[in-house]
C-alpha cells in the first residue's frame, strides 16, 4: 500500500518535471535517495525531488540493508557508470554476507521495486551454525519503508530516541521469531555431564572461560564461582530475553551447574577468531573487511539496543556498559559479535518520550565499564544515570573508541607505509595504565580524542569514517548517533568504494 503511495509520489514528481520540460525524454529516470552523507551519486545525473536524469547510463540502481531480516533502502540512483543491466525489474543480489542487498535494472524508476526473497540470516551470517531453511520462495515486494525513509534527515539520526521505529511483525521476521520462540518455551539448562571442558581461554574478572565441547560443536563456557552467582544471574537474565537470537550477538545456548564445586556455568558459541583485541592484535585488515567488522558491530549495538515487539515477545532495549576491545568477539567470518553482559542493563519500561526507566535500581546506576572506555559525563559523573539515554549513549561513544581501533589497523588507510600497532584509545597518549584524573583532564576537559591520521582526509573513506567517528564521540551525548545509524553511514560507505 505504501509502495503505491510511493508511485503516485512518483508519477506526479514525473508529471511536473515533464510538463516543466526540465527533462529530455530519452534519458533515463530512476528514483533518487541517498544518506545526507553521500554525495557520490549525485554526480549521476540532475536530480529533481525524488527523480534523477541519468547523465551516463541506462541502469537504475538500488542498495538496501537487511536489518533485524527486514530490508531498508540505503540509496537508490542512476548507476555511476554504465554497467551491464540486461533486466527491466530489480531482482536483489545479497552482498556484504547477507548484511546487504543491491539490484540493477534498466527500465525508468524501475528501481523503487525490488524482488527479493529473503533468506534465513542465520544461514547468511553465520558459518557455526547449519540452518535448513530452503524453502523460501515468497518474494517480497519492497517498499514499505521507502517512503520512511525519505524523511529520515540527519537530525533523525542524531538522536537516540527519534530514530529508531518499531518494526512490525512481518513475513521476514520469521527467522528470528522462531528461533525465540524456541528459546521462550525451552528451558534453557543445559546437561553439565555432556560438556567437555578443554581448556581455559580467558580469565576474566568475575568468569574463568572455557572452550568446550558440547554436542559435537565447540562452544565456550563461562564458569562463574559459587560467590560470584549474582554476577552469573545478572548475565543469564540478559541472555534469556526474548528475541536475543541475533547475528551480532553471541549466541547463548544454556546454563548449567557444577555439581561437585558449585559453580555456575554459561554456555556460548565459540567464536573462533577470540577477542576483538586479540584479533588487532594479530591482523591487520584490508577496507572491505574493515567495514564488515565495522558494520557488523554497528549492527549488533543496534539491536542490543533496539525495543522491539514482535508475536507477542518483547525485548527491551538493553544498555551493554561495558564495551571494550576484549568483550566484543570476532567469528570465523570476520565478523564482530558482543558478549560480556555481566555489567548490563535492561531498560524494562523504558519510554522514549520520557527517558525513564523504572526498573532500574540505583544500584545497577553507578559507574559502570571499563575506564578508557568512558565516556566524557559518565566519567565526571556529570550526568544522572537514572536517565537511561545516557546508558546508551555511553555504549554509542564506546563503540566509537572500537572503531578508531579497528580502522587504525586498516591497512588500506596507511598504503605505501606500516600500519601502526595495535593501540588501545589513549595508549599512546596516557599509556597502558590510565589514572581516571588523567582520563578526566584528557578527554572531559582538554576534549582530546584518538587522533586519527591527516592524511585520512585525503581518502574518501577516511574522511567519512572520521565523521562518524566525530559523531559517536561527540561530548554532547545527546549530539551522537545512534547505532543503527552509524550502520546505515557505513554501508552507504560499502556502496560507494
Ligand atoms: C543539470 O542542471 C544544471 C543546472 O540546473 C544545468 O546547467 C545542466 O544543463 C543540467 N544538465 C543536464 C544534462 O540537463
Ligand atoms: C514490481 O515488479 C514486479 C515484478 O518484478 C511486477 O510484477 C510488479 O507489477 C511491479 N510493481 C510495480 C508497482 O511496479
Ligand atoms: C590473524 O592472524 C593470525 C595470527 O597471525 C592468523 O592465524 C589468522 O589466520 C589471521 N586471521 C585473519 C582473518 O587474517
Ligand atoms: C574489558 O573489560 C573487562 C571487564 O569486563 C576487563 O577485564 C578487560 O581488561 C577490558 N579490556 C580492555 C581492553 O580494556
Ligand atoms: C536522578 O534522577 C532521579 C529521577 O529522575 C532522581 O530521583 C534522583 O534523585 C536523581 N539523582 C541525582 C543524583 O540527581
Ligand atoms: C600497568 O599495571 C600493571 C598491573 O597493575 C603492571 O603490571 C604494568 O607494569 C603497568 N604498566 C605500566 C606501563 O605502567
Amino acid at each position: 500500500m505504501i509502495l503505491q503511495k510511493w508511485g503516485l509520489f512518483l508519477a506526479v514528481e514525473c508529471i511536473f518535471v515533464c510538463v516543466s520540460g526540465q527533462s529530455s525524454p530519452q534519458r533515463r529516470r530512476c528514483a533518487f535517495h541517498v544518506t545526507p552523507q553521500n554525495y557520490r551519486y549525485t554526480d549521476a545525473g540532475n536530480v529533481s525531488g525524488s527523480v534523477q536524469f541519468c547523465e551516463n547510463t541506462q541502469c537504475c540502481v538500488g542498495y538496501y540493508v537487511v536489518i533485524n531480516g527486514q530490508p531498508k533502502v540505503n540509496v537508490l540512483a542512476c548507476d555511476l557508470v554504465e554497467k551491464r543491466c540486461p533486466d527491466a525489474t530489480c531482482k536483489a543480489e545479497t552482498r556484504m554476507n547477507g548484511l546487504a542487498i543491491m539490484c540493477v535494472c534498466n527500465t525508468d524508476l524501475c528501481n523503487t521495486n525490488i524482488t527479493w526473497t529473503p533468506e534465513s540470516e542465520e544461514s547468511q551470517l553465520s558459518n557455526s551454525l547449519s540452518g535448513d531453511d530452503a524453502a523460501k520462495t515468497a518474494s517480497v515486494l519492497v517498499g514499505t519503508l521507502l517512503v520512511l525513509c525519505f524523511l529520515i534527515v540527519v537530525v533523525k539520526c542524531r538522536s537516540l530516541f527519534k530514530a529508531k521505529k518499531k518494526n512490525p511483525p512481518s513475513l521476514e521476521d520469521y527467522g528470528v521469531s522462531r528461533l525465540c520462540f524456541c528459546q521462550t518455551t525451552k528451558p534453557s539448562e543445559i546437561d553439565v555431564e555432556k560438556i567437555e571442558l578443554q581448556q581455559i581461554v580467558s580469565h576474566g574478572n568475575f568468569a574463568t572461560v572455557w572452550l568446550g565441547k558440547y554436542q559435537e560443536s565447540l562452544v565456550a563456557v563461562k564458569v562463574f564461582p559459587a560467590g560470584l552467582k549474582h554476577k552469573f544471574t545478572a548475565e543469564k537474565e540478559v541472555f534469556e530475553l526474548p528475541l536475543m537470537r541475533h547475528a551480532g550477538i553471541i549466541h547463548f545456548l544454556g546454563t548449567g551447574r557444577k555439581p561437585d564445586r558449585d559453580s555456575w556455568l554459561i554456555v556460548l558459541q565459540f567464536a573462533e577468531y577470540g577477542s576483538l583485541h586479540s584479533f588487532l592484535h594479530a591482523n591487520t585488515s584490508d577496507w572491505v573487511s574493515t567495514l564488515k567488522l565495522c558494520w557488523s558491530l554497528s549492527q549488533g549495538l543496534s539491536y542490543l539496543h533496539s525495543d522491539l515487539h514482535r508475536h507477542n515477545a518483547h525485548k527491551p532495549p538493553i544498555a551493554h556498559r561495558d564495551l571494550n576491545s576484549s568483550n566484543v568477539l570476532v567469528r570465523a567470518d570476520a565478523t564482530c559479535v558482543l558478549c560480556d553482559f555481566g555489567c548490563s542493563t535492561i531498560l524494562h519500561s523504558f519510554s522514549r518520550r520520557h527517558r525513564q526507566s523504572h526498573t532500574t535500581s540505583m544500584s545497577d546506576l553507578a559507574q559502570m565499564g571499563t575506564r578508557r572506555y568512558m565516556s566524557p559525563e559518565i566519567l565526571e559523573g556529570s550526568v544522572n544515570l537514572t536517565n537511561p539515554g545516557y546508558l546508551l549513549e555511553g555504549d554509542i561513544y564506546a563503540m566509537a573508541l572500537l572503531l578508531w581501533e579497528i580502522s587504525m589497523r586498516c591497512s588500506d588507510f596507511f598504503e605505501g607505509s606500516v600500519v601502526p600497532q595495535h593501540l588501545l584509545p589513549y595508549e599512546s597518549e596516557l599509556g597502558a595504565n590510565v589514572t581516571k584524573e588523567s582520563l578526566i583532564l584528557h578527554v572531559c576537559h582538554m576534549d582530546n580524542r584518538p587522533s586519527i591520521p591527516q592524511h585520512w582526509e585525503q581518502l574518501s573513506q577516511g574522511s567519512a569514517l572520521r565523521e562518524i567517528l566525530t559523531d559517536c564521540w561527540d561530548c554532547d551525548p545527546d549530539a551522537r548517533l545512534t547505532a543503527q545509524c552509524v550502520a546505515d553511514r557505513l554501508v552507504s560507505l560499502q556502496t560507494s568504494s
